[in-house]
């Protein structure tokens, strides 16, 4: 804000300065000037095989750094291959970058050498809008992912980072087949994602829907996602996310974590998951922390709300005992150390593909505190009996009518 302040002033000072000396009446509004930077003024093309990675870096520059009011980056519909893009700023004044177009990726997922193929960094007051289409071209990439056997396998790249933006927001965006996940957000603040579909095979590996790490005051409203993995993953260090009006599947639900396996993790705060369908995901709503954690952080301050299971694999899950790829031996002698507390379950209800519709398996060293459960009914959709709950090292309270109803708490 004190910057946009300074700005603003500066603006105006010059704007003075140009006044007294020509006495010209025509610059009256020219802060509030807007000029468009279309990429086709760039020698871009829209013919889905030249690169426009420098002709869209051009218009990007010119747009950002021009300093007479507000710059829009145009691109026009056609099919814009890109090789691989940073879009760097401090800008001058607030931005728009719309996307009518499609933006094309290589299908050789060694010519990104970036961790996200469409990077936004350094930038204030920018949003990404115009309801075209990001294509990651990842079929080409997915036979070639071993993450699931391989924990040291190369990560490919997403399709767009932002890192480090404030008071911004994507708006009316499409994202398919990303070569890993779709929208990377690191390190941002005052940020909104609106209107953003995100499509995916459901078998496609890795392709996170959006990520979230290190990063607070957040709003995604109103977004469909069906992906291969997490629509929504949530990383550690992030505060104060509101996720209203999401539709998720198929894919892995919204999930938090895993959590704890690396030092200098930081804490989860103040997550609102509401008004959201689930339907044909693996899981729903998750929080997962690695049995073997070196970190002590915590997670609270949850509130899931209003939320519809449809054929959900897990609908309600708290795995503090992840350990994949046989990392931990059967001894259980690892107990995470990731405190959970102050999560509430409010008004949950639907069906359940597997019995365990409700599972809670908290820390035995750490046991989770302040779990609120109210007006909850899943039922199994499977014939051979009724859905169950398993809930271990739990502590809070139960409110309302419960189905499963057999949690200890
Ligand atoms: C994000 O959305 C919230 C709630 O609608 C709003 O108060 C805030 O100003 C928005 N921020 C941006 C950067 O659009
Ligand atoms: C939700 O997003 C879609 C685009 O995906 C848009 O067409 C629709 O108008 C939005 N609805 C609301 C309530 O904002
Ligand atoms: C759930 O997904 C199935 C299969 O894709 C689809 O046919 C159905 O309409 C969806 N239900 C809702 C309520 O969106
Ligand atoms: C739970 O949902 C089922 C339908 O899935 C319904 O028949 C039942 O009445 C509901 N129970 C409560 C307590 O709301
Ligand atoms: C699960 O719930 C949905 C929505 O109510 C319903 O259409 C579907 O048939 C149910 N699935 C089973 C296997 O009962």
């Amino acid at each position: 804000m004190a910057a946009r302040f300074l700005m603003l002033c500066a603006s105006s000072l010059l704007f003075f300065l140009a006044a007294v000396s020509s006495s010209s009446p025509t610059n009256e509004y020219h802060s509030d000037e807007k000029k468009v930077f279309d990429v086709r003024n760039y020698r871009a093309r829209g013919d889905g095989r030249w690169d426009n990675a420098y002709a869209f870096t051009q218009a990007w520059n010119e747009a950002c750094q021009w300093s007479g009011g507000k710059s829009t980056v145009y691109i026009p519909l056609g099919t814009f291959y890109l090789s691989q893009v940073t879009f760097s700023g401090p800008c001058k004044s607030s931005i728009t970058f719309i996307i009518k177009g499609t933006l094309s990726a290589p299908r050789d997922p060694n010519v990104i050498k970036q961790e996200e193929w469409i990077i936004f960094k350094y930038v204030d007051y920018l949003t990404v809008t115009g309801g075209g289409l990001l294509d990651g071209q990842g079929s080409y990439s997915w036979p070639l992912n071993d993450c699931n056997k391989n924990p040291n396998c190369r990560a490919l790249a997403m399709n767009m980072g932002f890192a480090f933006v404030r008071s911004s927001r994507i708006n009316g965006l499409r994202s398919i087949n990303s070569k890993m996940g779709h929208f990377n957000l690191y390190s941002v603040e005052d940020f909104n994602i609106t209107g953003v579909t995100v499509t995916a095979p459901g078998d496609s590996p890795n392709t996170d829907g959006i990520k979230i790490g290190r990063s607070k005051d957040m709003h995604i409203f109103n977004v469909t996602i069906g992906t291969g993995d997490d629509c929504i993953a949530i990383l550690d260090g992030n505060t104060n996310l509101d996720i209203s009006n999401v539709r998720c599947g198929p894919g892995h639900g919204i999930s938090v974590g895993s959590l704890g396996r690396y030092k200098d993790e930081k804490n989860v705060e103040g997550l609102t998951v509401r008004d959201s369908v689930f339907n044909g995901t693996t899981d729903g709503l998750r929080i997962k922390t690695w049995a073997k954690s070196i970190s002590q952080i915590s997670v609270s301050n949850f509130l899931y709300d209003n939320i519809q299971m449809i054929n959900v694999g897990n609908p309600i899950v708290i795995d503090q005992q992840y350990c994949p790829h046989g990392q931990c031996d059967s001894s259980g002698e690892y107990n995470s150390h990731v405190q959970i507390k102050d999560v509430k379950y409010s008004r949950i209800w639907g069906n359940s593909t597997s019995k365990e519709a409700l599972k809670m398996q908290c820390s035995k060293t750490f046991p989770c505190q302040d779990v609120e459960l109210s007006n909850i009914n899943l039922s199994y959709s499977g014939l051979d009996g009724l859905a169950t709950a398993l809930c271990e090292n739990v502590g809070g309270s139960v409110r309302g009518k419960i189905v499963p109803d057999d949690c200890r708490i």
